[in-house]
Formats: C-alpha cells, sequence, structure tokens
C-alpha cells in the first residue's frame, strides 16, 4: 500500500542504509527482524517534491490512525511509531526525501537539498550503508525492476570482504563521528576497516579534526551531540572493550583530549567499574556514562571537567568527577589510616555508590578492600536507635539528637553494641 502510495504521485520509494545490509548479511535461516527501517523517496529535483517524505508519511497515517508521526524541520524527515501497538511497539520507520548534503566547512552541520538517489546514497558513510532496494515497480523508459538492489560503490563487494570503506576521502574530515562509527560496524560485524580508509582517519585526526570538538565555543552542539552518541552507543554494547582498543589504535580516544592514552592501567579499570556496577545493585545505572568518566578521570583534574562539560555531561557526572579528586587527594589518606569502621563510614558517608565505585577503581588494592566493605556492608548498618525512640525516652529534638544518634551508629559499626 504504501507503494503504491508513492507510485501514484509519481515517486520512487527505495529501502536504504543499515537495513540493506543486515538483510543482505542475515543467514536466511535466521529470519531478521527489522526494528529501524529507513526509506527515501526520490522526488525526481522538483522543488514541489522536495516535502515528499513527509507527504508519504501523511498517506500512511491515513491508511493506519494509530501511527503517530514526528517531522525533523530542517532535514524534512518523517519518523513513523506505532507505540500503542504491542506487535509493532519497537518499529520505527523514518521516510526521508532523496537529498544532497552540503558541508559549508569542515564538521558543520551539513546543509541539504532535494536530489536523486544516487547523490543521497553517495552522501552517506560507508559503502555498506550506501545500499539501495527500489521498491516502487520502474517507470515506462527506465530498466531496472522493483526489487532491484542498487550499489553504485562496491557495497556489495565490501560486504563479500567485510570490509569498512568510506565513498570519498573527506567523509572524515567532514564528519568525524564517522571514525566512531568505523570502528563500532568493524567490531560489531567483526569486519576490518580498509587499508586506504584507515589511512583517511589517520588524515582526518592528524589534521586535528577533533581540535574543533574540544574547543566547546567552536564546535557545533549538533557534533557534540553526534559524537556522545557515538560514545554512548559504543560502551554500552557487549563489544566496548574490543571497540575502545582499536579506537585507542586509531588514536580516535584524542577526540576527548590529545592526552588521553587507553593504557593497559585504564583498560583493566574500565572492566573493573563495570565488574562493580554488576555486583552492586545500584538504581538507574547507566554503564556507558560510568565507562566514560572513568576514561576521563585519567586526565587531570582541570582537563576531566572542561571534557566532561563539552561533551555535555549531566550534572551528577560533573559532580563525581569533582568530587574524585577530593576522594583522592584528601580521603584516600585519611582512608588508608583508620583504624575502626566508624572512622571509614564517617569518611564516606556522604558519597554515592557510582562516585565511590570510580574511586574504587583508581584506587590500589587497600582502598579498593576498604570501599568493598563499605558499599557492601558498613553503608547497610542502621543504628539501633531512631529519633522517635529519643523523643519516646523525654529527648527534647535538637542538635543533641544528632550527637546520640551519630554515636550509637559509630558504637554499632565498632561493634560496641549489638541488636539484642
Ligand atoms: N549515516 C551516515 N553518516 C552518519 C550517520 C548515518 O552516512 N554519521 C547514514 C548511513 O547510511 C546509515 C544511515 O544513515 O546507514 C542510518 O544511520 P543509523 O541508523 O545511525 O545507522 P544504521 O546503518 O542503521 O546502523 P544501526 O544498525 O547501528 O542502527
Amino acid at each position: 500500500k504504501v507503494t503504491d502510495a508513492a507510485q501514484a504521485k509519481g515517486w520512487n520509494l527505495y529501502l536504504v542504509g543499515g537495513g540493506v545490509r543486515d538483510v543482505l548479511l542475515t543467514d536466511e535461516s535466521d529470519p531478521l527482524l527489522l526494528q529501524d527501517i529507513d526509506l527515501v523517496v526520490d522526488g525526481f529535483h522538483r522543488s514541489a517534491d522536495d516535502r515528499a517524505g513527509v507527504e508519504l508519511a501523511a498517506v500512511i497515517q491515513q491508511m493506519y490512525p494509530d501511527v503517530s508521526i514526528s517531522i525533523h524541520g530542517e532535514f524534512q524527515t518523517a519518523a513513523l511509531s506505532w507505540h500503542k501497538d504491542p506487535i509493532f511497539s519497537n518499529l520505527l520507520i523514518d521516510i526521508a526525501t532523496a537529498r544532497t548534503e552540503f558541508y559549508p566547512y569542515p564538521t558543520a552541520n551539513p546543509q541539504v537539498e532535494a536530489s536523486s538517489i544516487r547523490q543521497d546514497l553517495y552522501r552517506r558513510d560507508f559503502t555498506i550503508n550506501a545500499l539501495a532496494v527500489r521498491l516502487t515497480p520502474p517507470k515506462r523508459g527506465e530498466f531496472s525492476r522493483k526489487g532491484d538492489l542498487l550499489d553504485f560503490f562496491g557495497g556489495l563487494i565490501d560486504l563479500e570482504a567485510r570490509q569498512i570503506r568510506v565513498l570519498h576521502p573527506n567523509s572524515f574530515i567532514e564528519d568525524p563521528t564517522r571514525i566512531y562509527r568505523a570502528v563500532r560496524f568493524a567490531v560489531r560485524l567483526g569486519f576490518t576497516i580498509e587499508p586506504q580508509t584507515e589511512e583517511y582517519i589517520h588524515y582526518a585526526i592528524k589534521s586535528g579534526v577533533y581540535q574543533e570538538l574540544r574547543i566547546s565555543d567552536r564546535a557545533s552542539p549538533a557534533l557534540t551531540t553526534r559524537l556522545r552518541a557515538e560514545l554512548k552507543y559504543i560502551l554500552q554494547a557487549n563489544y566496548w572493550k574490543p571497540a575502545l582498543k582499536l579506537l585507542a589504535k586509531l588514536n580516535a580516544l584524542s577526540c576527548l583530549h590529545q592526552d588521553l592514552v587507553f593504557t593497559k592501567a585504564l583498560a583493566w579499570q574500565v572492566t573493573c567499574v563495570s565488574r562493580w556496577m554488576f555486583y552492586i545493585d545500584i538504581p538507574n545505572v547507566q554503564p556507558w556514562l560510568i565507562r566514560l568518566e572513568i576514561l576521563i578521570a585519567h586526565l587531570s583534574p582541570f582537563d576531566r571537567l572542561e571534557v566532561a562539560e563539552n561533551l555535555q555531561l549531566p550534572k551528577d557526572s560533573l559532580q563525581r568527577l569533582q568530587q574524585l579528586e577530593i576522594l583522592e587527594t584528601e580521603v584516600a589518606p585519611q582512608l588508608l589510616n583508620s583504624q575502626l569502621p566508624s572512622q571509614i563510614h564517617q569518611l564516606l558517608q556522604i558519597y554515592k555508590p557510582l562516585t565511590l565505585i570510580l574511586f574504587a577503581a583508581r584506587g590500589d588494592k587497600n582502598i579498593r578492600h576498604i570501599l568493598w566493605q563499605y558499599i557492601t556492608k558498613l553503608s547497610q548498618v542502621k543504628p539501633l536507635l531512631t529519633g522517635n525512640d529519643l523523643k519516646k525516652l523525654g529527648f527534647k529534638p535538637g542538635k543533641l539528637y544528632k550527637e546520640i544518634l551519630d554515636d550509637v551508629l559509630a558504637a554499632t559499626l565498632d561493634g560496641k553494641i549489638r541488636d539484642r
């Protein structure tokens, strides 16, 4: 029905991008359920058709009233979703009008204009993502068949050769987040980055494409957002470790800071925070964010905050990184000198578990041992008396309350008094 609607308007409709790649990579005996479907409408250059994607989405909504549509203004893309439908609630269909992008300067947000499907595919990142399947039948005078695969740039050969290849030398200069995408696809699909493409990555990094990102007032907010999204994608995937190693090999972590070197010690710290997050039950934890924080924590305290702010990390992250400095410089020596559990409790009680996990991963064996004791045992100990008990005993509420309750808690922690 959707193709009929496109055809009635005289438009061509194509399935493009990752969906085509994934269908071609999937074993026929193992059916693939596409969740993100990217469609492109080719509007034949008529200016009246530059909203073809949005118009087609409106036609679909008339046919399926329970679909919700959101339009992404500048790029004239319509996103269709079926939130209310239990079977299709994960399905997302993006319909765009075939377009060409111009980068007014490297790393800028692209400017867009309607164009043909070939140009639309040429603006994409890698050959394996620049394949399309024509869904509408050809018009008179056109040779290709409905269901034809359009492969202008050798995507099929690269899928066979299992390699990631860009379409043109400027790809990474125009959009540095593609360096992260190259790594993500290489690791996720078990592909290699084609040697010439790897050269382009080295060239882009050497030419300082990431410096823009580090200077907050010059980096375009959209670029920072895309970079953060790619970092999130990689750091929350189960392949985060090989992906980080490959990013490090390409020197791509320098996008965060030129001093960020992925040493063995740092790799161990990321593993350590991941394990602690697995064992300690913390509500609403976002493992990718904590992994990113431990990477950033490798930098000097001043640089940590600058990088975190540039990446627009949430306030909680900034607070954890700030507190980490105090923990490492002031609290660590006192912890190592503490004789009693109550002293440890006193030193750590104001910090949240995630901050302590970062501290543990960066600390030595002794610090880690103390923190494990604190998080799993000491922080769970409750005082044997409450404010209500004191009231019943005839104490008047006031400063004394807190002193008594603190003393009772300390005595409980140190085993001087026990619950009967
Ligand atoms: N794309 C691009 N450059 C980018 C981001 C996206 O050229 N920086 C293009 C690619 O053609 C990609 C398509 O937009 O296939 C859709 O992007 P996205 O949904 O991020 O990627 P998928 O290929 O669908 O991958 P995934 O399976 O990870 O969603």
